[in-house]
């Protein structure tokens, strides 16, 4: 297996280039299976979660090219209901089938996905949406099987405890968009990777109307029609070069994103004393020279701070004088990059879903395990901000969502290098 070796460089600077995002290339991918005709995705990132999905999507009958790099055409003429466990399981994000396979068959079999190291990932809402568009749904041996022959619109009310769910909101829209009648979706989820959806099914001939609001309405529609669309920029990967430079202390441009996608991180990038300037296509990232401040903050759905960069911006505290306290409002117990950072020495504690980060730390290199795609993240933050060398394991969960990772970092002067295991000081190597 792969490891990472990063040595603290000092200061990050130069251009990076934003990719295309994962969170939204997934349920884009799956809405591909909504027509017979041809999708044409683009700017589609290179990442193994990506290869998961167009071999799901290959697995219920798609034909997919891949003519250049990020390109992706997607023809699902022919399709099958059925996904099983041993694909699903790869992959939370496959239950997007569940509403594309809906809509075009009027009925699915698909595999719950497994547990998720960040915390329960329930999927009872995707289930209660469904219903209320008249499917018959049940559960049995692992199994979700959905009879949608009377299908048809309605209102779906689809907030939960944590507030709405972002792909339970893509499947009920899904579904919707070849469901008889109208469904008004509300508490939709807000996310620029729903919008993106939206934007793609508009393209095939769906009629959506609210787009980025939380009250979606939908008029079904016969049947969708091929288009091509390019997927959105990824706001997550911006926001952690955005932390990159800061805990580096350096001067980038992170190229090719919008600053109200990541409007409330910004916000409190700038309390914490981060100087960062729009440029004509992106955001510069400039010098604090030592000056942060910490600063609270409690992960929210969108427009809030994202849950996605709570662990990235959990060591960027770590580094701050004075305490933060940081709460998670979406998966409370999202904290397994905190024994990791503690490790490589921060003081951080937990209370409940809080994470309490006393700053300011200087990180030292030591051997540390990824646990999850974000929290990978926030290990090779620290890592960059320590001044000796770090070892990190089990970098394929990294894989999984940032494309390329180390080497848009080792552009602007990271030291992080890919090595097998094998290559790792024995000593150091945990099992
Ligand atoms: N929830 C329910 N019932 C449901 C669905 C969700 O109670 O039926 C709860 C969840 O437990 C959570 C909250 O609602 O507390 C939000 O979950 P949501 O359904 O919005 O999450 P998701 O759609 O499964 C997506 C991203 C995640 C991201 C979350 C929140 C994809 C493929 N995944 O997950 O991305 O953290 O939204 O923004 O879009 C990541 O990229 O690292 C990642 C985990």
């Amino acid at each position: 297996m792969d490891v990472f070796r990063v040595k603290g460089n000092g200061p990050l600077s130069g251009t990076i280039e934003v990719g295309g995002a994962k969170n939204a290339a997934l349920p884009l991918l799956a809405a591909c299976l909504l027509t017979k005709e041809t999708v044409r995705l683009t700017r589609v990132p290179d990442l193994s979660d990506i290869r998961f999905m167009v071999e799901i999507l290959r697995h219920v009958g798609a034909k997919i090219e891949n003519p250049e790099p990020g390109t992706w055409e997607i023809n699902a003429a022919q399709l099958s209901h059925i996904a099983p466990y041993e694909l699903v399981r790869k992959m939370r994000a496959s239950i997007c089938l569940l509403g594309p396979l809906v809509a075009r068959l009027r009925r699915a079999e698909v595999s719950i996905p497994g547990g998720c190291v960040i915390g329960p990932r329930p999927i009872d809402l995707h289930l209660k949406g469904l219903k209320k568009l008249h499917c018959d749904v049940r559960i049995e041996h692992g199994y979700v099987f959905i009879d949608a022959e009377d299908m048809r619109g309605s209102v779906v009310f689809l907030g939960g405890r944590n507030g709405s769910t972002v792909t339970g909101t893509a499947n009920i829209l899904m579904a919707a968009t070849l469901a008889p009648g109208t469904t008004r979706i509300e508490c939709a989820a807000c996310e620029p990777e729903i919008v993106d959806l939206c934007k793609l099914l508009t393209k095939m001939g769906a009629c959506i109307e609210g787009i980025g609001s939380p009250e979606l309405v939908v008029q079904g529609v016969e049947e969708l029609h091929g288009c091509e669309h390019p997927v959105i920029a990824d706001r997550i990967e911006a926001g952690t070069f955005i932390a990159a430079a800061a805990i580096t202390n350096g001067n980038v441009l992170v190229k090719g994103i919008a600053p109200n996608l990541l409007g409330a991180f910004l916000d409190k990038l700038e309390e914490a004393g981060v100087p960062i300037e729009p440029e004509a296509d992106g955001l510069r990232v400039l010098p604090h020279n030592g000056k942060l401040r910490p600063v609270d903050c409690i992960t929210l759905p969108y427009p809030g701070f994202p849950t996605d960069l709570q662990a990235q911006f959990c060591a960027l505290m770590a580094c701050t004088d004075g305490i933060s306290i940081i709460t998670e409002r979406i998966y409370p117990n999202r904290f397994m990059h905190v024994p990791e950072l503690q490790r490589m020495g921060a003081d951080i504690a937990i209370e409940g879903p809080s994470a309490i980060v006393k700053g300011p730390c200087k990180f030292s290199g030591a051997p540390v395990m990824a646990s999850d795609l974000r929290a990978s993240a926030a290990l090779i933050l620290a890592a960059m901000a320590a001044n000796d060398e770090t070892w990190i394991q089990r970098i394929y969960h990294l894989d999984r969502g940032y494309e390329h990772f180390e080497h848009k970092l080792a552009a602007l002067g990271a030291k992080i290098e890919r090595l097998d295991d094998s290559e790792m000081p024995h000593e150091l190597y945990q099992e």
